[in-house]
């Protein structure tokens, strides 16, 4: 697949949860080596965004196609087999399992299933997480609930990659933690990138989007309002002001 080719396409998808309208068509695309961002508020849409498109709460009109196939009828973990990685809001990692059996078990899964998710350029394993990841490598016995926010994210993150997916979906991976982890997490997304991986960042950061986005799109209201890079949103002060609650100026 050419390096321009778009991975996922998400196509005007309308998602409710039972009677409640939450997204009012949405259309994007992923494409290798790319960050597109999703910025909002809360209560905006942002994780029935991703639900919809890993199938955990499928869109009831508008298609999601993965490398040119209709992901609609798919399972989550069908579509996880197929290389399209979560990695949550609130990071829920297994607090009663160990950082090593928080990481294997991705790996174990798709194992039994017998099939291999396609990957981006390069393995990953347990031993490329933990070089990506030091600070796991140092707690690697412990458990999930021994850790600090900023380890269970990278623990979520590296956990994601075990997977070995080509897409990744992550979920305000910057909430709860200090500027010096939002940091780290920024130069993964960066690295990631460089790796060929196709990522959806989901965030309320708006410093974090500015800084990785090679596209982004605003959500309001479960409608997009504003599609555009860093440096068009940065001057664009209705969107700040309106949807995103960013006076002028700053
Ligand atoms: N399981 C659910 N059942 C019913 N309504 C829900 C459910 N999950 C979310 N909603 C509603 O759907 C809307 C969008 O929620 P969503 O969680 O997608 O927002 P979000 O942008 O991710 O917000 P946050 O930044 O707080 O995570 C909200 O009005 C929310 O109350
Ligand atoms: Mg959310």
């Amino acid at each position: 697949m050419a390096a321009s080719e778009s991975l996922l396409e998400v196509s005007d998808i309308h998602t409710y949860y039972g009677d409640s309208y939450v997204l009012h068509g949405l259309s994007l695309s992923l494409t290798p080596g790319k960050i597109v961002v999703i910025l909002g508020r809360n209560g905006m849409g942002k994780t029935t965004l991703v639900r919809s498109i890993a199938g955990l709460t499928p869109p009831r009109r508008g298609e999601v196609k993965f490398e040119g196939q209709l992901l609609s009828g798919r399972t989550p973990y069908g579509i996880a087999q197929e290389g399209i990685a979560i990695v949550p809001q609130g990071r829920r990692i297994f607090k009663s399992l160990t950082v090593r059996e928080n990481l294997m078990l991705p790996t174990s899964q798709l194992a039994k299933s017998g099939k291999r998710a396609p990957r981006a350029g390069k393995e990953w394993n347990l031993k490329a997480v933990l070089h990506e990841f030091p600070q796991l490598a140092d707690r690697i016995g412990n458990l999930g609930s021994a850790l600090s926010g900023g380890e269970q994210q990278m623990l979520a993150i590296g956990r994601a990659l075990m997977a070995n997916p080509s897409t990744i979906l992550m979920d305000e991976p910057s909430e709860g933690l200090a500027p010096r982890l939002v940091q780290q997490v920024q130069e993964i997304l960066v690295r990631l990138r460089s790796e060929g991986h196709a990522i959806l960042l989901v965030e309320q950061n708006l410093g974090l989007a500015l800084a990785v986005a090679d596209e982004i799109y605003v959500i309001s209201s479960g409608r997009f309002v504003f599609h555009g890079t860093s440096e068009e949103l940065s001057r664009n002060t209705e969107v700040l002001d309106n949807h995103l609650g960013v006076a002028k100026g700053h």
